[in-house]
């Protein structure tokens, strides 16, 4: 079905490459770091002499984006300081990244689309920078490449700077760094967080962050996690803001923003205490005030049935329409484009339990992070609207479009967003339920679930195993018809336990 969220994706017809065009010629830092930086010379990936370990892969095997995400390291914080100038089309970045080695090293690679580097160090010592399409490769000294030994820690900078790109993603909807009517927000689900910084861009590799940025006075940046400095200096006529960022729990880099415009702040707190802070584009805030006021009642109906809320606040960024056409679940702070129904707030709220705090293991895993959430709207629909869930389940049996294929099977990345990730996901979670037939038990495995993963990374398997495990029952069936299986089942009334 197309649930009840708005329009949120292009039909999957339009087809585009895998990967947009690139653009960027290789860069060798020895032309910006000058000929004392000693790992220029070599400007291969051989390794070198010394070097005792061997190059981290540029992806982490995703099954439909091979090259997102890389080897050899897991990032633990980003500290990113951004300079945005008034169109919000250029930017200036030094990424600071911590990273745990997870084998030695002798390089390393971090993606990165767009954008020009200036140089790169590792450890405080230069570090030679090579580009191929998406990957920025980093290869440090031998000195330094001898310290890289598996478990150790070690930092990286990148000065970067240039217009951050606009990517066409799988479905043909805009992600990466998207212009807005008055500025920008960065989307990256599912590949556009390269757009705007060089990272580890996989959603199993999880970090804290530090977002700082720097934008003319009248703007204001927006981002994840809380606000924990503002500050406006320089001269009359160039004043600018820097706005600092901290997000305290692991968050994969897909749910990262910034969010930069002429936006009406306003910060509160939950009846439970929890900081609210909400952005909304001043052309629609008169419309959407009075609809995040919903926010308080809806994250403490959720926290009731998954589980405490995941984070240290909660709240909403809203641009209009025209700046973009879907929601996303930016952790801690959705992203709406124009003010938002009950029913996406529900749905997007839904994603801080599902997606944010227990994260996909790999791109495959999406329904966990769909399924879960346009359940959620049919629980909101049952409880508050007299929807019984059963008769959204009904008419999601009956819309042609949930069959295409199974939830936990996207044949290719343009299917990440479509009908059966969604409305066939939620049937899965329906037939749970009616499976273990006592909502006590069932919303006692979803907080379970919730509470086993959190701050984590889960995958179909993970899920599975963990329902049979806390129902004791035999659930075979029910994943290879419902999860797994191609096409409708003939019977939906057909059990899917076993006779016992
Ligand atoms: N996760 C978003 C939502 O549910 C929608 C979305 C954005 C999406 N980008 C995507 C879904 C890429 C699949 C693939 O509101
Ligand atoms: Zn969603």
């Amino acid at each position: 079905m197309k649930p009840r969220l708005p329009a949120r994706r292009r039909p999957s017809a339009l087809r585009f490459p895998a990967r947009p065009g690139r653009a960027a010629a290789s860069l060798l830092a020895c032309a910006v770091l000058g000929p004392t930086a000693s790992a220029c010379s070599g400007g291969g990936a051989e390794a070198g002499a010394g070097a005792t370990g061997t190059p981290g892969a540029a992806g982490v095997g995703d099954p439909y984006f091979p090259k997102l995400g890389n080897g050899g390291y897991d990032v633990t914080h980003y500290d990113l300081r951004l300079a945005v100038d008034r169109s919000a089309d250029r930017l200036t970045g030094t990424a600071t990244i911590t990273s745990r080695a997870t084998q030695d090293l002798s390089a390393f690679d971090l993606d990165l689309l767009g954008l020009d580097v200036a140089g790169a160090t590792v450890e405080g010592r230069p570090a030679a920078v090579r580009r191929t399409g998406g990957e920025l490769v980093l290869r440090p000294d031998a000195e330094v490449a001898d310290h890289l030994r598996g478990g150790r820690t070690f930092t990286t900078v990148v000065r970067y700077s240039g217009a951050p790109r606009t990517l066409t993603d799988a479905d043909g909807s805009r992600e990466g760094w998207v212009r807005t009517a008055d500025g920008a927000v960065a989307l990256g689900e599912p590949a556009g967080g390269p757009a705007w910084f060089p990272g580890n861009h996989h959603p199993s590799d999880k970090a804290t962050y530090t977002v700082a940025v720097t934008v003319p006075e009248e703007l204001t940046a927006v981002s994840n996690g809380e606000l924990t400095s503002r500050r406006t200096g320089g001269a009359p006529g160039s004043r600018t803001t820097t706005y600092t960022w901290r997000t305290a729990q692991p968050m994969a880099s897909y749910l990262a923003t910034v969010a930069i415009g002429r936006f009406r702040t306003e910060e509160s707190r939950t009846g439970d205490g929890l900081p609210v802070f909400t952005a909304v584009d001043s052309e629609v805030a008169a419309e959407a005030e009075p609809r995040l006021a919903r926010i308080p009642e809806i994250v403490a109906w959720e926290a009731g049935k998954f589980g405490p809320y995941p984070f240290r606040s909660t709240g909403a960024i809203v641009d209009r329409a025209e700046d973009s056409d879907y929601a996303l679940e930016t952790q801690n702070r959705p992203y709406y484009p124009g003010p938002p129904t009950p029913g996406l707030l529900v749905h997007e709220m839904a994603h801080q339990w599902f997606g944010d705090s227990v994260t996909p293991a790999d791109w495959r895993d999406m329904w966990l992070n769909e399924g879960f959430a346009t359940y959620t709207e049919w629980l909101w629909s049952e409880e508050k609207e007299g929807v019984p869930a059963e008769r959204s389940f009904d008419e999601a049996y009956a819309d042609d479009a949930n069959w295409a294929f199974p939830p936990a099977r996207p044949p290719d990345a343009t299917d990440l967003s479509q009908p059966p990730v969604y409305g066939r996901g939620a049937m899965v979670v329906h037939r749970l339920r009616r499976a273990v037939d006592d909502d006590e038990a069932f919303f006692a495995l979803l907080a379970g679930w919730t509470g086993a993963h959190r701050y984590g990374n889960a995958s179909t398997a993970d899920f599975t195993a963990y329902a049979e495990k806390a129902t004791g029952l035999d659930l075979s069936r029910l994943w290879s018809v419902w999860l797994y299986g191609d096409g409708r089942p003939e019977d939906p009334a057909a059990p899917d336990l076993p006779a016992r």
